[in-house]
């Protein structure tokens, strides 16, 4: 059923009812889909514990909805165009029909393999199609995938393997990567050697570089599939059965498990992906992300299937083989919605004209941002030159946190603000508050950003750890969800998000914790400790910069440097290098040890006129050196 709002006005209309009646209005968006079982309560919740269950009593597979649901319909229609890293090799393509056998057949091999309903399941793949059918055939047994984007190292591979003891590692020999081809199951040997809980790997061959097979653990997937049949009836799953667990960085500790269930991620991800895109019959969607983070999950995967959309899948990158790769896909497949990062748009942008100019980006009829704040600028150049002015941009605001898009206009529908994420969609109950909690009413204010309903696709719990969840999202503003974003309300009630207010950074679109990358740095032998702070950066939106303090004093600075981010690649990746880093003697610490962040963020952004009080410090002396030495 297509549930795509037409007119600003019956946005307005819908907007008031999902206020006046939430669980009217979500049962309502609920209807159409394929249930084994109705639900008995729409909705139950508290924000305190927090408890929330959307939809109890239903039963379902998501996967029935994805695939088996469309196939009368739509079984010959291509669900997803595969392009791979290199232009001239021969690319794939899946029809509906095609994906279910596929999905069939790798959830009986995962069965054939031992796994069962609630295993964890890790998934460390670059983006080929398998990464795809590998998600989904987890949901078809009811096995709870954990995607770990393969740019992560061993050491975070891991912690997060540990975390919820994934009993199975799907995997390929190498990935492409523009020029390079990576290894990547060598990362997943070395991350294995502490994780005792992983029975099997199966690899997909894919670069065909040399790689160990460990015996009696390791398997080819493309012989285990051959002895799979396609005949795999889908496991039925309770409402709030988890789906999937995706680690994401916090302010403090190691990154968490953020738990999805399966009902209220499949309503809401299906309702936005349609409302936010107006995604029409026969249209060719793309989204660029990588599968490995949320945006992949809900809007590469789950919500475009849900609805019956034909994507693109892309495994490159998008200046490879020239800075024209993204322009030349849109002209291939005709591309009518594209969706990518503020960063990708920023790099792009620096390629001047002559690249879009060579291609027909005729067939674009909404453009996309998601991830990090849009700059005017970037803003403008992608609206007049990707758009030729003619296509609406949706910046879209969420989290991994939300599941599904919160705050964004509906493509052609909503009036655009460059910058602004614009209005909450229908269902999010968003409240602005002061330092205090205050809730700040009306227009022309601007503070931390909170949700005080709940939403379908909303966290239930971070695996293994509820009260790590209460804490992070529901403490701060007692009967608020706290989104750790800052946000302004304008004069016509226009949402534009200021960026993080806590110690988590964006760095071109993905989200760091600087407690984590200063637990890296500190690996270092020489390191002593560090202070991580963020810094606006042109291209990457912002940029880390590093404070150490050394043990020892070290002539070649410049190798201390190099070791120091070979140090932090090892133990996370190289998203996370620092792009400055400073030695220092010490920190601005007050006498009870608390590092003052707001003097070193100062520093950092080279504003160092106006560095604030620093009365409360231990030593005071302190700031002078660490102005000087900024880089
Ligand atoms: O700070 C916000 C920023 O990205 C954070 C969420 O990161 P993650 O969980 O990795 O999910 C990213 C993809 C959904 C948010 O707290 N963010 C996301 N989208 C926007 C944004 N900031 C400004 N504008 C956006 N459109």
């Amino acid at each position: 059923m297509d549930t795509r709002i037409p007119s600003l006005e019956k946005y307005q209309e819908e907007f008031e009812r999902s206020l006046a009646s939430p669980e009217a209005f979500w049962a309502e968006k609920a209807e159409h889909f394929s249930w084994k079982k109705k639900w008995d309560q729409v909705l139950s919740w508290n924000f305190e514990e927090p408890h929330i269950e959307w939809f109890a009593g239903g039963k379902l597979n998501i996967t029935e909805n994805c695939l088996d649901r469309h196939l009368e319909k739509r079984g010959d229609q291509v669900a997803y165009y595969w392009e791979p890293n290199d232009p001239a090799a021969a690319g794939k393509s899946y029809t509906y029909k095609e994906l279910h056998r596929e999905v069939c057949a790798c959830a009986n091999m995962l069965k054939g393999l031992g796994a069962k309903k609630g295993d964890r399941i890790c998934i460390y793949m670059p983006m080929v199609p398998e990464l795809t059918i590998a998600v989904l055939a987890c949901a078809r047994i009811g096995a709870i995938h954990s995607v770990v984007f393969a740019g992560f190292s061993a050491a975070s591979l891991a912690s997060r393997i540990q975390d919820c003891d994934s009993m199975l590692v799907l995997t390929s020999d190498g990935a492409y990567r523009g020029p390079k081809s990576i290894a990547i199951k060598s990362v997943v040997d070395e991350a294995l050697e502490i994780c005792p809980s992983v029975q099997k790997v199966l690899v997909l061959k894919h670069t065909n570089v040399p790689i160990e097979m460990v015996e009696g653990r390791d398997l080819y997937w493309q012989e285990e599939i051959q002895k799979s049949s396609a005949d795999c009836p889908a496991e039925p799953m309770d409402a709030e059965d988890m789906l999937f667990i995706l680690y994401t960085s916090g302010s403090t500790g190691k990154p968490k498990g953020v738990v999805h269930t399966t009902a209220g991620y499949m309503v809401y991800t299906e309702y936005t992906f349609r409302n936010v895109f107006q995604y029409q019959e026969g249209e060719v969607y793309w989204c660029t992300a990588d599968i490995g983070w949320i945006t992949g999950h809900s809007y590469m995967v789950y919500g475009p299937l849900l609805a019956g959309a034909t994507s693109v899948l892309f495994e490159g990158i998008p200046t490879f083989p020239d800075a024209g790769r993204f322009w030349q896909i849109i002209d291939k497949y005709h591309v009518n919605i594209f969706y990518t990062a503020p960063t990708a748009i920023r790099s792009l942008q620096l390629f001047g004209l002559d690249f879009p100019t060579q291609y027909s980006l005729s067939s674009l009829r909404v453009l996309g941002t998601v991830g990090e704040p849009i700059n005017e600028e970037a803003w403008h150049w992608y609206h007049q030159h990707i758009g030729k002015g003619n296509c609406p941009i949706v910046d879209t605001w969420w989290q991994t946190e939300t599941g599904g898009i919160m705050i964004s206009p509906l493509a052609g529908i909503t009036p655009l603000k460059p910058a602004f994420a614009t209005l909450p969609l229908p269902g999010v109950q968003l409240v602005i508050v002061d330092q205090e909690g205050k809730v700040l009413l009306g227009n022309g204010v601007e503070g931390n950003l909170c949700i005080q309903f709940p939403w379908p696709s909303m966290i239930r719990t971070t695996y293994g750890d509820h009260e790590r969840c209460k804490q992070n999202y529901f403490s701060t503003y007692p009967g608020l969800y706290f989104t750790g974003d800052g946000c302004k309300r304008d004069e016509d009630g226009y949402y534009r998000i200021t960026g993080r207010v806590d110690d988590v950074i964006n760095v071109s679109g993905h989200r760091l914790g600087t407690a984590e990358i200063e637990n890296a740095i500190n690996q270092h032998a020489d390191v002593v400790e560090s202070a991580v702070v963020g810094y606006p950066h042109e291209i990457k939106g912002q940029g880390i910069y590093a404070y150490v303090i050394c043990s020892k004093k070290n002539d070649d600075l410049a190798m201390l440097r190099l070791e120091i981010m070979a140090t932090v690649q090892k133990m996370i990746g190289s998203i996370a290098k620092p792009d400055k880093i400073q030695i220092v003697s010490g920190l601005p610490k007050t006498r009870s040890g608390k590092i003052m962040r707001r003097i070193l963020r100062k520093v950092a952004e080279g504003d160092v006129s106006n560095i604030g009080d620093i009365s409360t410090l231990l030593d005071p002396a302190i700031v002078d050196e660490i102005k000087a030495g900024a880089i």
